[in-house]
């Protein structure tokens, strides 16, 4: 049963239920980008981004990644763990784009060599700074064998995600996910996978089928968004 709202994000709301390790989290279609600056709503965007994040962590969990996914209950919204966020984001890239090609002066869309991983510290206020392994441990945001988890979880995600979408001629840039602990102290993935959080380009043509359109203002945000969901789920 659905309680008292526990937090607002950007793209969710979370609300505690009657079982003390269960979470509501309820998807909106507001989109933000550069750090809240931009503001905007993606029609049905919210819809689409918890089908495809439960349809996704269902597919994880049986390739050993654990999950915060409990169960779907509606368009909208998912019984999921309570768990407590590690405060990183973790990014895998594939091929070079955003903040990458800006830092590096490496052209968008050229291939890597091999998938990079990179962690953020999550704070909005300090505008999400990159923070390596050692700074990791020197703040006791994670434990050594919990961020080697971490790695381990994120590149399994990657090439599961990575084969997944290629059947569906969506190429996988490169994403975004977030860990939590469980009360037991497990390492999940949390958060979402969705075009909010990856980038998708169309295998054939590389146009973009995910947030960049809202965040550069390329117009088709909607379509983008309808279209990575019927290649994925067949609509
Ligand atoms: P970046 O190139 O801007 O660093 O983004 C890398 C990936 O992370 C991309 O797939 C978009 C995703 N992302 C988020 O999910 N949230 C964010 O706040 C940012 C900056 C990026």
């Amino acid at each position: 049963m659905k309680k008292e709202q526990l937090y607002e994000g950007k793209a969710k709301r979370v609300f505690l239920t009657d079982e003390a390790e269960a979470l509501i989290v309820s998807y909106k279609d507001d989109a933000t980008a550069f750090n809240g600056l931009k503001k905007g709503t993606i029609t049905g965007k919210g819809v689409i981004n918890n089908r495809m994040s439960n349809f996704f962590m269902q597919k994880l969990e049986k390739e050993g990644v654990p999950t915060h996914f409990i169960e779907e209950l509606s368009e909208r919204e998912t019984k999921v763990k309570r768990v407590k966020i590690v405060p990183l984001e973790v990014i895998v890239r594939n091929i070079a784009a955003g903040s990458f090609s800006k830092r590096f002066g490496v052209e968008e869309g050229t291939e890597l060599k091999n998938p990079t991983i990179e962690y953020c510290l999550k704070d909005d206020a300090l505008g999400d700074p990159m923070i390596n392994d050692s700074q990791i441990f020197a703040l006791g945001l994670a434990g050594r064998e919990e961020l080697g988890l971490i790695a381990e979880y994120t590149f399994k995600l990657n090439d599961y995600l990575k084969s997944f979408l290629l059947e569906c001629g969506i190429v996988l840039v490169d994403f975004k996910v977030e860990f939590g602990r469980t009360s037991a102290g497990q390492i999940v993935l949390a958060d979402e996978i969705s075009p909010d959080t990856c980038r998708f380009w169309d295998a054939k043509t590389r146009e973009k089928l995910d947030k960049d359109r809202f965040r550069r203002d390329l117009g088709g945000v909607e379509d983008a968004y309808n279209e990575v969901a019927r290649r994925i789920f067949g609509l």
